[in-house]
């Protein structure tokens, strides 16, 4: 069974093969935003994957679509909700508390 690590809380969920990332933060009550239900349909899930990032399902185009319109984007960004779990992984749930607190300096 899969492992996911949830930085920056540390806090680690096993669950069932064939989960999604965001499924797996939900179980363990992990905060996660998912806004549009996971219908690939807004960028509120990004992760960020620290490992394990090849065993996860390939990204498709809706989502890189989506994905490029989330905060923080990195090279490692991925829709929580689109990454089916096979292996274990560690993902960094970005802070976009703070990543929002930065537009005050666009004034
Ligand atoms: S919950 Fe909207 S794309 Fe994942």
């Amino acid at each position: 069974m899969p492992k996911v690590r949830f930085e920056p809380s540390g806090v680690i969920v096993e669950t069932a093969e064939g989960t999604t990332i965001l499924d797996a933060a939900l179980e363990a009550d992990v905060e996660l935003d998912h806004n549009c239900g996971e219908n690939c349909a807004c960028s509120t899930c990004h992760v960020i994957i620290e490992s394990g990032m090849e065993t996860l399902t390939p990204i498709t185009e809706d989502e890189q679509d989506m994905l490029d319109e989330a905060i923080g984007l990195t090279e490692r960004s991925r829709l929580a909700c689109q990454c089916v779990l096979t292996e274990d992984v560690t993902v960094t749930i970005p802070d976009t508390s703070s990543q929002f607190a930065d537009f005050d300096d666009f004034d």
